[in-house]
């Protein structure tokens, strides 16, 4: 599966930043049990690699990647811990050419539409729109429709249950990502029914 394939899978893929290693599997269980199986576990905590390679293992359903991509090694590291995909912020000229050489689905983090064109002169058509609601939101995906027809989007930051149908209503958007389907205080309580329905309702959102 290509990235554009795996963003058709859900309507939203959630950002889940992982502190207790114990989390993992019950957490992905109930996001894959909301309808949501494409998940992007952040390189931000110690336990993140061993969360991702234990959703990779344990939960057959679930295509798990790696967020916050910053460099070649933590690329490399995720694709070893069973990643699928791995997205980053922003992007640089040695993340890409690794990405490629790597074979791993990619998607990169894009802010302008300069750096929208060097990421789609690399072949690299679906992007990662980020920080999105503080870098134009609705309105910069609308304006970049036109000049950037080849291009398609999953934007990410600062997006929620109330904001996410305008953004998928949007034909230039493949999908979103956001951590809204797994609270903080729902991760500290480990109340993974509160994530399920969470994960449902985002699941029931108009895919694009
Ligand atoms: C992130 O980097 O944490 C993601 O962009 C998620 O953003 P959100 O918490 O605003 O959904």
């Amino acid at each position: 599966m290509d990235m554009s394939a795996i963003a058709a899978l859900v309507p939203v893929i959630p950002v889940l930043t992982i502190e207790r290693q114990a989390d993992a599997v019950p957490l992905a269980r109930a996001l894959v049990r909301g309808g949501l199986r494409v998940i992007e576990i952040t390189l931000r905590t110690g336990v993140a690699l061993e969360a991702l390679r234990a959703i990779a293992n344990e939960v057959p359903d679930a295509v798990v990647g790696a967020g916050t991509v910053l460099n070649a090694r933590q690329l490399n590291e995720a694709q070893k811990a069973g990643a699928r995909f791995a997205v980053s912020p922003g992007c640089t000229p040695g993340l890409a050419t690794a990405a490629t050489a790597s074979g791993l689905p990619f998607l990169p983090g894009v802010q302008t539409v300069s750096e929208a064109m060097v990421l789609a002169e690399r072949g690299l058509t679906l992007l990662k729109f980020f920080p999105a609601d503080t870098a134009g939101g609705l309105s910069w995906l609308k304006a970049v429709a036109a000049p950037l027809p080849g291009l398609r989007f999953c934007p990410t930051g600062g997006i929620g249950a109330d904001s996410a149908p305008a953004y998928l209503a949007l034909a230039n958007v493949a999908c979103i990502g956001g951590s809204w389907v797994a609270p903080r205080d729902a991760l500290a309580t480990q109340d993974w029914l509160q994530i399920e329905r969470l994960a449902a309702a985002a699941a029931t959102l108009k895919h694009p």
